[in-house]
């Protein structure tokens, strides 16, 4: 069958990297993809934002099932025009994209169905939410409601924090994002990533993973889009897995169902693991960046047949299947991210590190010129490495970063130490 993937990122590379594996794939186009993905499919020049585009496009093409990879196009109601046209595909739609696209939807999803999340008000007016926090008092966690692109969260140790928070917030700093905010309790504990697989009734456990969000070593400095992850993640025991499906998972693809709004693709859980148990800090309506590249170099499954099963609204396979191994993940960074990055510096050395035992290099943020390979974003390659234990996937990950030749770039040095302190 014909596929076309939609985005541009590691992620998607990822994703095209085992779509390509799979024995039902004649050919895979990517829209608008990256200098990775062209290796693996075509890249197309699509309109995503224009939907009518990627209709005609898919009719031309033939195609048989999409792949959303980003947010915005679910949250704009790509997948309501592809399948009211009669295509095929894997993500949610825009009301089920709700999950994702608001904060305060999802907030009161959960307390309508008792899943477990921080407490949490709504405000559409400044003062109100002035007067709340000052009475509650900090620590408190600011969010505007829309999709600010990971940056509309604040949390807050000062009651001057969430004050100034909430005032930027209602000056529009995130536009309509921030019309509404969500104001809720620290929740405290270690963060997992939870992704399970969904048809609209049934979830399907995919994979755990964690992330590394500050920009620098131990975890600090600003917040990023993420600069490295592992899978599995060892904190997500078995017991936690079942405990998270049955708490979180399964009364949301239940409760989105009986609200006529049936979810559908891959729902990525941000919990919070916390003395009280599991709690939800967030939902994402698609695959995570970078976790989809350390989540599926272990998967043994056919990722294609999966997501084919989950858009058609049959998911019949039991259980995923996984590699019992680790994969590390060290994102290399253009100099300046998460601020401006600095553009169109040059890369050596990738087919190197590629041609090393059990390492993958993803391409987030590049472009060709000529022969070159030219820095095109803030996060700008992924190295990831499999191996038999985290300590091990760490060392060949880190040997590939070093074959890699680019000046101009950073990574971390200390992606895994969470859970290396762990063993
Ligand atoms: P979100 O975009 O909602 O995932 O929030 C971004 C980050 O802010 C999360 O990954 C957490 O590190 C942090 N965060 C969000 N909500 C809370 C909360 N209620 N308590 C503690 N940390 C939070
Ligand atoms: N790495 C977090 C995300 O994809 O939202």
């Amino acid at each position: 069958m014909n596929v076309l993937l939609i985005g541009s990122g590691g992620r998607e590379h990822a994703l095209a990297i085992s779509l390509v594996k799979s024995p039902h794939l004649t050919k895979l186009f990517i829209a608008p993809g990256n200098p990775g993905t062209a290796q693996a499919g075509e890249n197309v020049v699509v309109d995503i934002a224009d939907h009518s585009a990627v209709v005609n496009f898919c009719r031309l093409m033939r195609i048989e099932l999409v792949v959303v990879g980003p947010e915005q196009p679910l949250v704009d109601g790509l997948v309501d025009t592809l399948e009211a046209a009669g295509i095929s595909a894997f993500g949610p739609t825009k009301a089920a994209a709700r999950l994702e696209g608001s904060k305060a939807f999802t907030k009161e999803l959960c307390r309508r169905y008792a899943i477990p999340t921080a407490d949490f008000e709504r405000f559409d007016d400044r003062k109100h939410a002035l007067d709340y926090i000052r009475a509650r008092g900090a620590p408190l966690v600011v969010k505007a409601d829309g999709l600010a692109a990971g940056k509309g969260v604040v949390v807050a140790d000062t009651l001057a924090e969430a004050e100034a928070a909430i005032g930027s917030m209602f000056a529009g700093a995130f536009g309509s994002a921030g019309a509404e905010i969500v104001v809720e309790e620290r929740l405290d504990g270690e963060e997992v990533s939870f992704f399970a697989l969904c048809d609209g009734t049934r979830a399907l456990p995919f994979a755990s993973a964690q992330d590394h969000k500050r920009v620098g070593d131990g975890d600090t400095g600003p917040n990023t889009g993420g600069m490295g992850a592992y899978s599995s993640a060892p904190v997500f025991t078995p017991d936690m897995k079942a405990r998270v499906m049955r708490e979180i998972v399964a009364p949301t693809i239940d409760a989105m169902a009986r609200e006529g709004t049936p979810f559908k693709g891959v729902l990525f859980a941000g919990l919070m693991l916390t003395k009280d148990g599991p709690k939800l800090i967030e939902f994402n309506t698609r695959f995570g960046d970078p976790e989809t590249q350390v989540m599926l170099p272990r998967l043994e499954s056919d990722l294609l047949s999966l997501m084919q099963q989950c858009a058609r609204g049959k998911l019949t396979t039991d259980a995923v299947r996984l590699l019992d191994e680790t994969a590390l993940t060290v994102v290399m960074a253009a100099d300046g991210y998460p601020g401006t990055p600095k553009k169109g510096t040059e890369i050596r050395g990738v087919e190197k590190a590629e041609r090393m035992p059990h390492v993958i290099v993803t391409h987030a943020g590049t472009r060709r010129d000529g022969k070159r390979l030219l820095a095109d974003g803030g996060r700008v390659l992924n190295v990831t490495a499999l191996a038999p234990n985290l300590a091990e996937a760490r060392r060949r990950a880190y040997a590939a970063v070093d074959a890699i030749d680019w000046p101009e770039g950073f990574c971390r040095r200390d992606i895994g130490w969470r859970a290396l302190e762990r063993v």
